[in-house]
Protein backbone atom coordinates (compact mmCIF):
# COMPACT_ATOMS: atom_id res chain seq x y z
CA UNK A 1 0.00 0.00 0.00
CA UNK A 2 1.83 3.30 -1.17
CA UNK A 3 1.80 5.68 1.41
CA UNK A 4 0.09 9.47 1.62
CA UNK A 5 2.41 12.13 1.98
CA UNK A 6 1.13 15.52 2.84
CA UNK A 7 2.12 18.49 0.26
CA UNK A 8 3.49 21.38 1.18
CA UNK A 9 1.00 23.53 1.58
CA UNK A 10 -0.95 20.95 3.20
CA UNK A 11 1.95 20.71 6.15
CA UNK A 12 1.91 24.42 6.74
CA UNK A 13 -1.97 24.24 7.47
CA UNK A 14 -1.76 21.43 9.24
CA UNK A 15 1.03 22.85 11.85
CA UNK A 16 -1.11 25.78 12.23
CA UNK A 17 -4.35 24.13 12.90
CA UNK A 18 -2.73 21.71 15.19
CA UNK A 19 -1.21 24.78 17.24
CA UNK A 20 -4.28 25.86 18.11
CA UNK A 21 -5.67 22.53 20.42
CA UNK A 22 -4.73 21.91 23.42
CA UNK A 23 -4.64 18.33 22.20
CA UNK A 24 -3.56 17.00 19.02
CA UNK A 25 -6.44 14.69 18.56
CA UNK A 26 -9.20 17.91 18.88
CA UNK A 27 -7.31 18.61 15.52
CA UNK A 28 -8.93 15.32 13.53
CA UNK A 29 -11.75 17.13 11.96
CA UNK A 30 -10.08 19.83 10.70
CA UNK A 31 -7.48 17.59 9.46
CA UNK A 32 -10.25 15.43 7.72
CA UNK A 33 -11.90 18.48 6.31
CA UNK A 34 -8.50 19.93 4.91
CA UNK A 35 -7.63 16.53 2.80
CA UNK A 36 -11.73 15.73 1.67
CA UNK A 37 -11.33 19.08 0.56
CA UNK A 38 -8.16 18.97 -1.20
CA UNK A 39 -8.47 14.93 -2.40
CA UNK A 40 -11.98 15.09 -2.57
CA UNK A 41 -11.57 11.56 -0.84
CA UNK A 42 -9.84 10.77 2.73
CA UNK A 43 -8.31 7.05 1.51
CA UNK A 44 -6.85 4.66 4.03
CA UNK A 45 -3.34 5.91 3.28
CA UNK A 46 -4.39 9.31 4.42
CA UNK A 47 -5.87 8.16 7.64
CA UNK A 48 -2.66 6.60 8.71
CA UNK A 49 -1.08 9.93 7.79
CA UNK A 50 -3.63 11.90 10.00
CA UNK A 51 -3.09 9.44 12.96
CA UNK A 52 0.45 9.24 12.55
CA UNK A 53 0.39 13.50 12.88
CA UNK A 54 -2.26 13.43 15.76
CA UNK A 55 -0.47 10.40 17.71
CA UNK A 56 -3.49 8.09 17.40
CA UNK A 57 -4.39 4.61 15.55
CA UNK A 58 -5.43 4.95 12.12
CA UNK A 59 -8.71 2.82 14.01
CA UNK A 60 -9.52 5.90 15.83
CA UNK A 61 -9.26 8.13 12.91
CA UNK A 62 -11.60 5.69 11.18
CA UNK A 63 -14.29 6.00 14.01
CA UNK A 64 -14.41 9.12 13.74
CA UNK A 65 -14.55 10.08 10.44
CA UNK A 66 -17.22 7.03 9.69
CA UNK A 67 -19.65 9.12 12.28
CA UNK A 68 -19.86 12.02 10.09
CA UNK A 69 -21.38 12.49 6.11
CA UNK A 70 -19.19 14.93 5.04
CA UNK A 71 -15.90 13.13 4.59
CA UNK A 72 -15.83 10.15 1.71
CA UNK A 73 -14.04 6.89 1.31
CA UNK A 74 -14.61 7.35 -2.23
CA UNK A 75 -13.55 10.01 -4.31
CA UNK A 76 -16.20 12.39 -5.42
CA UNK A 77 -16.51 14.80 -7.66
CA UNK A 78 -14.89 18.42 -8.18
CA UNK A 79 -18.36 19.38 -7.05
CA UNK A 80 -20.56 17.53 -4.08
CA UNK A 81 -24.22 18.49 -4.37
CA UNK A 82 -25.89 17.89 -1.28
CA UNK A 83 -29.47 17.90 -1.34
CA UNK A 84 -31.96 18.29 1.27
CA UNK A 85 -34.46 15.96 1.76
CA UNK A 86 -36.08 17.05 5.01
CA UNK A 87 -39.55 17.97 5.51
CA UNK A 88 -39.20 22.03 4.83
CA UNK A 89 -38.00 21.05 1.34
CA UNK A 90 -39.83 17.79 1.11
CA UNK A 91 -43.16 20.09 1.39
CA UNK A 92 -41.58 22.61 -1.46
CA UNK A 93 -41.10 19.77 -3.89
CA UNK A 94 -37.18 18.60 -3.34
CA UNK A 95 -38.11 15.04 -4.79
CA UNK A 96 -39.27 16.17 -8.31
CA UNK A 97 -35.87 18.50 -8.05
CA UNK A 98 -33.64 15.90 -6.92
CA UNK A 99 -34.82 13.76 -9.50
CA UNK A 100 -34.50 16.50 -12.28
CA UNK A 101 -30.93 16.93 -11.53
CA UNK A 102 -30.15 13.39 -11.63
CA UNK A 103 -31.69 13.60 -15.08
CA UNK A 104 -29.76 16.63 -15.88
CA UNK A 105 -26.59 15.01 -14.75
CA UNK A 106 -27.23 11.71 -16.13
CA UNK A 107 -26.39 9.80 -12.53
CA UNK A 108 -28.36 8.20 -10.42
CA UNK A 109 -28.20 9.56 -6.45
CA UNK A 110 -25.13 9.15 -5.01
CA UNK A 111 -23.31 8.84 -8.12
CA UNK A 112 -20.88 10.85 -9.75
CA UNK A 113 -20.44 12.13 -13.25
CA UNK A 114 -18.01 10.53 -15.54
CA UNK A 115 -15.98 13.51 -15.85
CA UNK A 116 -15.67 13.44 -12.08
CA UNK A 117 -17.03 17.31 -12.03
CA UNK A 118 -20.72 16.46 -9.91
CA UNK A 119 -21.17 14.27 -7.28
CA UNK A 120 -24.97 13.99 -6.18
CA UNK A 121 -25.98 12.77 -2.69
CA UNK A 122 -29.44 13.43 -0.40
CA UNK A 123 -28.42 15.33 2.85
CA UNK A 124 -30.39 16.18 6.25
CA UNK A 125 -31.73 19.47 7.28
CA UNK A 126 -29.03 22.25 5.65
CA UNK A 127 -30.56 24.65 8.62
CA UNK A 128 -32.11 27.12 6.29
CA UNK A 129 -35.44 25.75 5.89
CA UNK A 130 -36.91 29.11 5.45
CA UNK A 131 -35.46 29.06 1.90
CA UNK A 132 -36.34 25.53 0.75
CA UNK A 133 -35.87 23.84 -1.61
CA UNK A 134 -32.31 23.80 -0.58
CA UNK A 135 -29.15 22.41 -1.62
CA UNK A 136 -25.70 23.27 -0.89
CA UNK A 137 -22.68 22.53 -3.29
CA UNK A 138 -19.09 22.26 -1.85
CA UNK A 139 -19.41 25.43 0.70
CA UNK A 140 -22.00 27.19 -1.04
CA UNK A 141 -25.91 27.39 0.14
CA UNK A 142 -28.35 27.74 -2.87
CA UNK A 143 -31.92 28.01 -1.88
CA UNK A 144 -35.14 28.86 -3.27
CA UNK A 145 -34.58 26.17 -6.33
CA UNK A 146 -36.43 25.58 -9.48
CA UNK A 147 -35.59 23.63 -11.97
CA UNK A 148 -34.77 27.03 -13.86
CA UNK A 149 -32.29 27.82 -11.18
CA UNK A 150 -30.24 24.43 -10.65
CA UNK A 151 -29.93 25.00 -14.65
CA UNK A 152 -28.05 28.33 -14.30
CA UNK A 153 -26.40 27.12 -11.15
CA UNK A 154 -25.00 24.03 -12.84
CA UNK A 155 -24.08 25.63 -16.12
CA UNK A 156 -22.32 28.38 -14.07
CA UNK A 157 -19.40 25.85 -12.62
CA UNK A 158 -16.64 25.28 -14.52
S1 LIG B 1 -35.62 21.10 5.66
FE1 LIG B 1 -34.36 21.66 3.98
S2 LIG B 1 -33.08 23.19 4.80
FE2 LIG B 1 -34.21 22.52 6.50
Amino acid sequence: MAGFTFSEKQEKEIDRIVAKYPFKKSAMLPLLTLVQRDERVVSPEAMVAISERLDCSPAYVQSVMSFYTMYHTEKVGKYMILFCINISCQLNGCDKLLEYTAQKLDIKVGGTTADDKFTLHREECLADCTNAPMMRINDTFYGELTEQRIDQILDSLS
